[in-house]
């Protein structure tokens, strides 16, 4: 399978009742082989009225938040300059736009229904041309997803995102799949280390000292060697020139109001430009995938013959 494709279910009628379970699993199969699902309308509740007020809403310039970010555990907004007066509706809004999203994907991604921790939602205000961002947050550069804050240990990131911008697309680049890529640039010597990471008698001692530390108050992030070499990878990608210059890529223009179902620790993405986009972020159980030997973690575990998760 080589570049991503951008399959259209607006009118596929996918709500439909007849074979809802079969057609569930074919659309989750699309999603693991590195595939984005595309509906041109919002196929999910977002009134207009909530639309409008985040047409309006401006971010704090801080460089701590990339984005507003809506945590739905704690039920809290970050991201708004302190003291705005649009607090207590953007958090109405998030909280409602996070409950509507998981809703729409409990149906039609239900063979994962409930296999998954739900992640933040986030609401990207800010236009994405020239955005000048350190190069690891960059977004205009091409990466696969991985958290630095909050490691998945193999479970996979799948992202809805929506495009509010009542006139304006929001434009991608899209490149191979994450077994491709990896097999292309992924750096030899830390394939080998993650090999002998994982053999070395020491890796759990360490983990355990880590977790001790933490107990203790000091936030060290306890980085699964999976996430280790994600995040390593996310990093080695946006730095490659020869890689972001020459590697084979597709160019997606969401319109309007569309909404998109993606791997994004699969896919390889940037955004070039947009503004006004809303996203939710799903982290799929494992144990959930119809696709199993397309995970990244089942791809480094073929490159090196050890076992990557905990
Ligand atoms: C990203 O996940 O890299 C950014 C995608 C977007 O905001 O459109
Ligand atoms: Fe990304």
């Amino acid at each position: 399978m080589g570049l991503t494709e951008v399959r259209d279910f607006s009118l596929a009628g996918w709500a439909e009742p007849d074979r809802a379970e079969e057609r569930a699993r074919g659309y989750c199969e699309c999603l693991e082989e590195g595939n984005i699902l595309f509906f041109a309308q919002t196929p999910f509740s977002l009134p207009e009225s909530d639309r409008s007020f985040l047409l309006n809403v401006r971010q704090t310039s801080s460089a701590v938040h990339k984005n507003i970010s809506y945590k739905p555990d704690r039920d809290r907004v970050h991201g708004l300059t302190p003291g705005n007066a649009d607090g207590e509706e953007l958090l109405r809004i998030m909280r409602s736009y996070s409950q509507s999203v998981t809703n729409f994907v409990r149906q039609f991604l239900s063979p994962y229904r409930d296999r998954w921790h739900l992640d933040f939602a986030s609401y990207r205000s800010i236009e994405e041309e020239d955005r000048d961002l350190p190069l690891q947050k960059r977004n205009d550069l091409l990466h696969v997803d991985s958290f630095p804050t909050r490691p998945s240990n193999g479970h996979r990131i799948l992202r809805v995102f929506t495009n509010l911008n009542p006139t304006q697309p929001r434009v991608w680049l899209t490149s191979d799949p994450f077994d491709l890529l990896v097999r292309k640039y992924g750096n030899p010597a830390r394939l080998n280390h993650l090999a002998s990471e994982s053999r070395s008698p020491w890796r759990h001692v360490n983990r355990r000292l880590i977790r001790l530390t933490r107990s203790l108050g000091i936030p060290l992030v306890d980085r699964p060697l999976y996430d280790q070499f994600m995040l390593g990878f996310h990093h080695e990608l946006k730095g490659n020139r020869d890689f972001q210059e020459n590697c084979p890529k597709s160019r997606w223009e969401f319109p309007p109001g569309s909404t998109w179902l993606v791997f994004t620790d699969t896919v390889p993405h940037a955004v070039l430009s947009g503004q006004f986009a809303l996203e939710q972020t799903f982290i799929i159980q494992r144990d959930a995938l119809l696709l199993p030997h397309k995970a990244p973690y089942r791809v480094l575990e073929e490159l090196t013959g050890v076992s990557v998760v905990d």
